[in-house]
Protein backbone atom coordinates (compact mmCIF):
# COMPACT_ATOMS: atom_id res chain seq x y z
CA UNK A 1 0.00 0.00 0.00
CA UNK A 2 1.28 3.30 -1.02
CA UNK A 3 1.41 5.62 2.05
CA UNK A 4 -0.98 8.75 2.02
CA UNK A 5 0.63 11.83 0.80
CA UNK A 6 -1.83 14.09 0.02
CA UNK A 7 -3.35 15.37 -3.13
CA UNK A 8 -0.74 18.28 -3.84
CA UNK A 9 2.31 15.60 -2.91
CA UNK A 10 0.96 13.37 -5.97
CA UNK A 11 0.23 16.50 -8.11
CA UNK A 12 3.37 17.51 -7.55
CA UNK A 13 5.72 14.77 -7.85
CA UNK A 14 3.41 13.83 -11.28
CA UNK A 15 4.27 17.71 -12.82
CA UNK A 16 7.99 17.34 -11.26
CA UNK A 17 8.39 13.77 -13.33
CA UNK A 18 6.65 14.95 -15.98
CA UNK A 19 8.35 18.19 -16.59
CA UNK A 20 11.94 16.20 -16.30
CA UNK A 21 10.79 13.57 -18.86
CA UNK A 22 9.79 16.43 -21.35
CA UNK A 23 13.26 18.04 -20.72
CA UNK A 24 15.19 14.98 -21.06
CA UNK A 25 13.25 14.05 -24.06
CA UNK A 26 14.27 17.35 -25.39
CA UNK A 27 18.19 16.72 -24.89
CA UNK A 28 18.27 13.75 -26.63
CA UNK A 29 16.29 14.82 -29.90
CA UNK A 30 18.86 14.40 -32.56
CA UNK A 31 17.46 16.16 -35.21
CA UNK A 32 14.77 19.01 -35.74
CA UNK A 33 11.63 16.79 -36.97
CA UNK A 34 12.78 14.41 -33.61
CA UNK A 35 12.18 17.91 -31.72
CA UNK A 36 9.21 18.90 -33.18
CA UNK A 37 7.46 15.32 -32.27
CA UNK A 38 8.98 15.72 -28.59
CA UNK A 39 7.51 19.08 -28.71
CA UNK A 40 3.99 17.74 -29.87
CA UNK A 41 3.83 15.31 -27.11
CA UNK A 42 4.63 17.23 -24.19
CA UNK A 43 3.79 21.13 -25.37
CA UNK A 44 1.38 20.87 -28.06
CA UNK A 45 -2.29 21.92 -27.60
CA UNK A 46 -3.20 18.21 -26.76
CA UNK A 47 0.05 17.40 -25.16
CA UNK A 48 1.13 16.29 -21.74
CA UNK A 49 1.73 19.30 -19.68
CA UNK A 50 -1.32 21.05 -21.25
CA UNK A 51 -3.63 18.12 -19.87
CA UNK A 52 -1.82 18.97 -16.62
CA UNK A 53 -2.73 22.66 -16.58
CA UNK A 54 -5.97 21.17 -17.57
CA UNK A 55 -6.51 18.89 -14.76
CA UNK A 56 -5.85 22.05 -12.12
CA UNK A 57 -10.10 22.14 -12.57
CA UNK A 58 -10.18 18.85 -10.75
CA UNK A 59 -7.71 19.62 -7.51
CA UNK A 60 -9.52 21.27 -4.57
CA UNK A 61 -9.65 25.12 -4.47
CA UNK A 62 -6.83 25.93 -1.52
CA UNK A 63 -4.44 23.58 -4.13
CA UNK A 64 -4.55 24.96 -7.21
CA UNK A 65 -2.64 28.35 -7.05
CA UNK A 66 0.47 25.53 -5.67
CA UNK A 67 0.57 23.56 -8.27
CA UNK A 68 -0.80 25.83 -11.19
CA UNK A 69 1.92 27.87 -10.41
CA UNK A 70 4.43 24.82 -10.73
CA UNK A 71 2.79 23.82 -14.07
CA UNK A 72 3.47 27.28 -15.51
CA UNK A 73 6.85 27.26 -14.33
CA UNK A 74 7.43 23.55 -16.03
CA UNK A 75 5.64 24.69 -19.30
CA UNK A 76 7.81 27.62 -19.51
CA UNK A 77 10.83 25.87 -18.71
CA UNK A 78 10.10 22.92 -20.95
CA UNK A 79 9.18 26.13 -23.72
CA UNK A 80 12.72 27.68 -23.06
CA UNK A 81 14.55 24.12 -22.98
CA UNK A 82 12.39 23.47 -26.61
CA UNK A 83 13.70 26.76 -27.86
CA UNK A 84 17.58 26.87 -27.03
CA UNK A 85 17.62 22.77 -28.27
CA UNK A 86 15.68 24.41 -32.10
CA UNK A 87 18.14 26.84 -32.46
CA UNK A 88 21.15 24.83 -31.47
CA UNK A 89 19.70 21.95 -33.82
CA UNK A 90 19.13 24.61 -36.56
CA UNK A 91 22.92 26.21 -35.99
CA UNK A 92 24.12 22.74 -36.34
CA UNK A 93 22.40 21.62 -39.51
CA UNK A 94 23.37 25.11 -41.18
CA UNK A 95 27.00 24.19 -39.78
CA UNK A 96 27.00 20.74 -41.17
CA UNK A 97 25.62 22.27 -44.49
CA UNK A 98 27.98 25.05 -44.68
CA UNK A 99 30.73 22.28 -43.62
CA UNK A 100 29.35 19.84 -47.08
CA UNK A 101 30.23 22.81 -49.34
CA UNK A 102 33.61 23.75 -47.82
CA UNK A 103 36.28 24.35 -50.58
CA UNK A 104 40.01 23.36 -49.02
CA UNK A 105 41.70 26.21 -50.90
CA UNK A 106 44.91 24.87 -49.11
CA UNK A 107 45.04 21.30 -51.69
CA UNK A 108 47.15 21.73 -55.03
CA UNK A 109 45.64 22.26 -57.79
CA UNK A 110 44.55 20.25 -60.30
CA UNK A 111 46.78 21.23 -63.57
CA UNK A 112 45.03 21.36 -66.86
CA UNK A 113 46.51 18.91 -69.66
CA UNK A 114 48.31 20.94 -72.26
CA UNK A 115 48.73 19.23 -75.31
CA UNK A 116 52.26 19.58 -77.00
CA UNK A 117 53.02 19.27 -80.17
CA UNK A 118 53.26 15.81 -81.99
CA UNK A 119 56.99 14.40 -81.77
CA UNK A 120 57.45 14.33 -86.06
CA UNK A 121 56.18 17.99 -85.80
CA UNK A 122 58.89 19.05 -83.04
CA UNK A 123 61.56 16.82 -84.64
CA UNK A 124 61.13 18.81 -88.11
CA UNK A 125 60.92 22.52 -86.50
CA UNK A 126 64.08 21.37 -84.98
CA UNK A 127 65.80 20.01 -88.16
CA UNK A 128 64.45 23.30 -89.75
CA UNK A 129 65.73 25.29 -87.44
CA UNK A 130 69.46 24.03 -87.64
CA UNK A 131 69.25 24.24 -91.11
CA UNK A 132 67.93 27.81 -91.56
CA UNK A 133 70.59 28.50 -89.27
CA UNK A 134 73.72 27.34 -91.72
CA UNK A 135 71.70 29.56 -94.29
CA UNK A 136 69.47 27.33 -96.01
CA UNK A 137 66.12 28.14 -97.21
CA UNK A 138 63.05 26.48 -97.12
CA UNK A 139 60.67 24.96 -100.02
CA UNK A 140 57.41 22.73 -100.39
CA UNK A 141 56.20 20.53 -102.90
CA UNK A 142 53.37 18.69 -103.98
CA UNK A 143 52.27 15.48 -102.97
CA UNK A 144 50.40 14.14 -105.91
CA UNK A 145 53.60 14.44 -108.46
CA UNK A 146 54.01 13.72 -111.90
CA UNK A 147 55.87 11.53 -113.79
CA UNK A 148 58.75 13.50 -114.83
CA UNK A 149 59.51 15.47 -111.54
CA UNK A 150 58.98 12.14 -109.69
CA UNK A 151 61.30 9.49 -111.89
CA UNK A 152 62.41 10.73 -115.47
CA UNK A 153 63.94 14.42 -114.39
CA UNK A 154 65.55 12.67 -111.54
CA UNK A 155 67.66 10.10 -113.87
CA UNK A 156 65.71 6.93 -113.24
CA UNK A 157 66.30 4.68 -115.81
CA UNK A 158 62.92 3.16 -117.87
CA UNK A 159 61.70 0.46 -115.67
CA UNK A 160 64.03 1.15 -112.66
CA UNK A 161 62.20 -0.32 -109.99
CA UNK A 162 61.28 3.28 -107.49
CA UNK A 163 58.61 3.28 -110.65
CA UNK A 164 57.12 0.19 -109.88
CA UNK A 165 53.32 0.07 -109.31
CA UNK A 166 54.20 -1.48 -105.68
CA UNK A 167 56.73 1.28 -104.86
CA UNK A 168 53.56 4.16 -104.69
CA UNK A 169 49.95 5.23 -105.58
CA UNK A 170 49.06 5.92 -109.07
CA UNK A 171 46.85 8.62 -109.73
CA UNK A 172 46.86 7.77 -112.97
CA UNK A 173 49.82 6.36 -115.46
CA UNK A 174 51.27 9.39 -115.37
CA UNK A 175 50.27 11.10 -111.77
CA UNK A 176 51.65 9.78 -108.69
CA UNK A 177 51.65 10.11 -104.40
CA UNK A 178 55.31 11.51 -104.50
CA UNK A 179 57.71 8.67 -103.12
CA UNK A 180 59.94 10.91 -101.83
CA UNK A 181 60.95 14.42 -101.88
CA UNK A 182 63.45 14.48 -104.33
CA UNK A 183 60.89 15.94 -107.27
CA UNK A 184 61.16 19.06 -105.42
CA UNK A 185 64.99 19.15 -106.83
CA UNK A 186 64.01 19.75 -110.33
CA UNK A 187 60.79 21.84 -109.61
CA UNK A 188 62.88 24.43 -107.15
CA UNK A 189 65.78 24.74 -109.63
CA UNK A 190 63.56 24.90 -112.84
CA UNK A 191 62.70 28.19 -111.13
CA UNK A 192 66.12 29.93 -110.25
CA UNK A 193 69.44 30.00 -111.12
CA UNK A 194 71.98 29.16 -108.87
CA UNK A 195 73.10 29.22 -105.99
CA UNK A 196 70.70 27.77 -104.21
CA UNK A 197 70.72 25.96 -100.90
CA UNK A 198 67.51 24.78 -99.76
CA UNK A 199 65.60 22.10 -97.91
CA UNK A 200 62.09 20.56 -98.54
CA UNK A 201 60.47 18.88 -96.01
CA UNK A 202 57.68 17.22 -96.59
CA UNK A 203 54.87 14.18 -96.77
CA UNK A 204 55.44 10.74 -98.87
CA UNK A 205 54.11 7.52 -99.58
CA UNK A 206 54.59 4.30 -100.34
CA UNK A 207 53.02 0.96 -100.55
CA UNK A 208 54.91 -0.42 -97.68
CA UNK A 209 53.33 -2.84 -95.87
CA UNK A 210 53.32 -1.50 -92.21
CA UNK A 211 54.91 -2.64 -89.62
CA UNK A 212 57.45 -1.47 -86.95
CA UNK A 213 59.56 0.53 -89.49
CA UNK A 214 57.31 0.72 -92.17
CA UNK A 215 54.68 3.22 -92.75
CA UNK A 216 52.90 3.80 -96.27
CA UNK A 217 52.72 7.50 -95.26
CA UNK A 218 56.41 8.53 -93.84
CA UNK A 219 58.07 12.37 -93.88
CA UNK A 220 61.01 12.77 -95.63
CA UNK A 221 64.01 15.90 -95.83
CA UNK A 222 65.33 16.92 -98.53
CA UNK A 223 68.28 19.10 -99.24
CA UNK A 224 70.24 20.68 -101.42
CA UNK A 225 72.92 23.02 -102.73
CA UNK A 226 74.10 24.04 -106.12
CA UNK A 227 76.94 26.61 -106.76
CA UNK A 228 80.54 27.09 -108.31
CA UNK A 229 82.98 25.09 -106.70
CA UNK A 230 80.57 22.79 -104.24
CA UNK A 231 82.30 19.59 -103.42
CA UNK A 232 81.39 16.58 -101.32
CA UNK A 233 83.51 17.83 -98.50
CA UNK A 234 80.89 20.66 -98.05
CA UNK A 235 78.13 17.66 -98.26
CA UNK A 236 79.65 15.79 -95.38
CA UNK A 237 80.37 19.66 -93.63
CA UNK A 238 76.79 20.46 -93.34
CA UNK A 239 75.40 17.13 -92.69
CA UNK A 240 77.59 16.65 -89.80
CA UNK A 241 76.77 19.82 -88.30
CA UNK A 242 73.13 19.17 -88.48
CA UNK A 243 73.78 15.90 -86.58
CA UNK A 244 76.14 17.39 -83.94
CA UNK A 245 73.31 20.40 -83.59
CA UNK A 246 70.44 17.41 -83.16
CA UNK A 247 71.97 14.87 -81.45
CA UNK A 248 75.23 15.83 -79.45
CA UNK A 249 79.17 16.34 -80.27
CA UNK A 250 79.06 12.93 -79.92
CA UNK A 251 77.57 11.95 -82.67
CA UNK A 252 79.14 10.84 -85.67
CA UNK A 253 78.17 10.07 -88.90
CA UNK A 254 79.61 7.63 -91.85
CA UNK A 255 79.04 7.49 -95.50
CA UNK A 256 79.10 4.48 -97.30
CA UNK A 257 79.12 4.00 -101.22
CA UNK A 258 75.18 3.58 -102.45
CA UNK A 259 73.66 4.68 -105.18
CA UNK A 260 70.50 6.72 -106.61
CA UNK A 261 69.94 7.38 -110.26
CA UNK A 262 70.00 11.50 -109.47
CA UNK A 263 73.89 11.64 -107.64
CA UNK A 264 77.33 10.68 -108.50
CA UNK A 265 78.92 9.57 -106.39
CA UNK A 266 75.95 8.57 -103.95
CA UNK A 267 76.31 7.83 -100.39
CA UNK A 268 74.51 6.18 -97.62
CA UNK A 269 74.12 8.69 -94.32
CA UNK A 270 74.26 6.53 -90.94
CA UNK A 271 74.91 8.28 -87.47
CA UNK A 272 76.08 6.33 -84.34
CA UNK A 273 72.98 4.30 -82.78
CA UNK A 274 71.82 6.99 -80.53
CA UNK A 275 69.90 4.02 -78.33
CA UNK A 276 73.49 2.47 -78.00
CA UNK A 277 75.87 5.06 -78.33
CA UNK A 278 77.54 3.03 -80.81
CA UNK A 279 77.84 -0.09 -78.69
CA UNK A 280 75.57 -2.51 -80.67
CA UNK A 281 71.55 -3.01 -79.53
CA UNK A 282 68.92 -4.31 -81.40
CA UNK A 283 67.81 -0.86 -82.56
CA UNK A 284 71.18 -0.67 -84.91
CA UNK A 285 70.52 -4.92 -85.13
CA UNK A 286 74.42 -4.75 -83.09
CA UNK A 287 76.06 -2.37 -85.36
CA UNK A 288 76.39 0.83 -83.56
CA UNK A 289 75.13 2.79 -86.70
CA UNK A 290 71.78 3.80 -87.67
CA UNK A 291 71.06 4.87 -91.50
CA UNK A 292 69.02 7.67 -91.74
CA UNK A 293 68.88 8.70 -95.22
CA UNK A 294 71.11 9.11 -98.69
CA UNK A 295 73.13 11.46 -100.07
CA UNK A 296 75.47 12.45 -102.67
CA UNK A 297 77.01 15.02 -105.50
CA UNK A 298 73.83 15.77 -107.92
CA UNK A 299 74.51 13.86 -111.45
CA UNK A 300 74.97 15.80 -114.33
CA UNK A 301 72.55 14.80 -116.19
CA UNK A 302 69.93 16.49 -113.84
CA UNK A 303 71.92 19.50 -113.62
CA UNK A 304 71.29 19.76 -117.36
CA UNK A 305 67.81 18.64 -116.93
CA UNK A 306 66.73 21.59 -114.81
CA UNK A 307 69.29 24.35 -117.48
CA UNK A 308 72.18 24.27 -115.30
CA UNK A 309 75.91 23.94 -116.82
CA UNK A 310 77.19 21.37 -115.41
CA UNK A 311 80.80 22.51 -116.68
CA UNK A 312 80.38 25.78 -114.15
CA UNK A 313 77.89 24.74 -111.02
CA UNK A 314 78.30 21.57 -109.30
CA UNK A 315 75.94 20.68 -105.87
CA UNK A 316 74.95 17.71 -103.93
CA UNK A 317 71.84 16.60 -102.10
CA UNK A 318 70.92 14.43 -99.27
CA UNK A 319 67.69 13.15 -98.06
CA UNK A 320 66.28 11.78 -94.78
CA UNK A 321 63.44 9.97 -93.15
CA UNK A 322 62.01 12.29 -90.85
CA UNK A 323 60.23 9.68 -88.74
CA UNK A 324 63.44 7.55 -88.53
CA UNK A 325 65.21 10.82 -86.59
CA UNK A 326 61.69 11.84 -84.35
CA UNK A 327 61.86 7.93 -83.32
CA UNK A 328 65.76 8.21 -82.39
CA UNK A 329 64.99 11.79 -80.52
CA UNK A 330 62.27 10.19 -78.45
CA UNK A 331 63.42 6.65 -78.19
CA UNK A 332 60.29 5.49 -80.17
CA UNK A 333 60.33 2.11 -81.44
CA UNK A 334 57.49 1.46 -83.46
CA UNK A 335 57.06 3.89 -86.41
CA UNK A 336 53.02 3.15 -85.93
CA UNK A 337 53.36 4.94 -82.46
CA UNK A 338 53.81 8.09 -84.90
CA UNK A 339 50.79 7.94 -86.41
CA UNK A 340 48.52 6.35 -83.53
CA UNK A 341 48.17 2.37 -85.41
CA UNK A 342 50.02 1.22 -82.16
CA UNK A 343 50.04 1.66 -78.85
CA UNK A 344 53.21 3.28 -77.09
CA UNK A 345 54.53 0.42 -74.63
CA UNK A 346 54.54 1.85 -71.22
CA UNK A 347 52.25 5.10 -72.00
CA UNK A 348 49.58 5.77 -70.33
CA UNK A 349 46.27 6.01 -72.78
CA UNK A 350 43.49 8.19 -72.17
CA UNK A 351 41.35 6.21 -69.59
CA UNK A 352 44.09 6.09 -67.75
CA UNK A 353 45.37 2.48 -68.47
CA UNK A 354 48.44 1.23 -69.23
CA UNK A 355 48.74 0.07 -72.82
CA UNK A 356 50.97 -3.09 -73.94
CA UNK A 357 51.31 -4.50 -77.36
CA UNK A 358 47.98 -5.22 -79.14
CA UNK A 359 47.21 -9.29 -78.66
CA UNK A 360 46.09 -10.75 -81.51
CA UNK A 361 42.85 -11.29 -80.28
N1 LIG B 1 65.09 10.21 -102.28
C1 LIG B 1 65.92 9.15 -101.72
C2 LIG B 1 65.03 8.10 -101.08
O1 LIG B 1 63.90 8.34 -100.84
C3 LIG B 1 66.86 9.69 -100.68
C4 LIG B 1 67.91 10.55 -101.31
C5 LIG B 1 69.11 9.95 -101.68
C6 LIG B 1 67.71 11.89 -101.52
C7 LIG B 1 70.10 10.72 -102.25
C8 LIG B 1 68.70 12.66 -102.07
C9 LIG B 1 69.91 12.06 -102.43
O2 LIG B 1 68.56 13.95 -102.31
O3 LIG B 1 70.88 12.82 -103.00
O4 LIG B 1 65.49 7.00 -100.85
Amino acid sequence: MQPFRGVIGSMEDDVRTLWSAAKAAIEQAGDPDELERVRIEYLGRKGKLAALRRGLGKLPQPDRPVIGRLVNEAIADTEGAFKRKRAALTDAAAEAALEAERIDVTLPGRAPRIGTLHPLTESLHEMVDIFLRLGFAIAEGPEIENYYYSFEALNYPLHHPAMDEQMTFYVSDDVLLRSQTSPMQIRYMQEREPPVRVIVPGRCFRRDTVDATHCHTFYQLEGFMVDEGVTFADLKGTLNAFAKAMYGERISMRFRPDFFPFTEPSAEIALTCIMCEGAGCRVCSATGWLEIGGSGMIDPVVLVNVGYDPEKVSGWAFGMGIDRLAMLRYGITDIRALYGDAPVPGMATADGARSGHRSAS
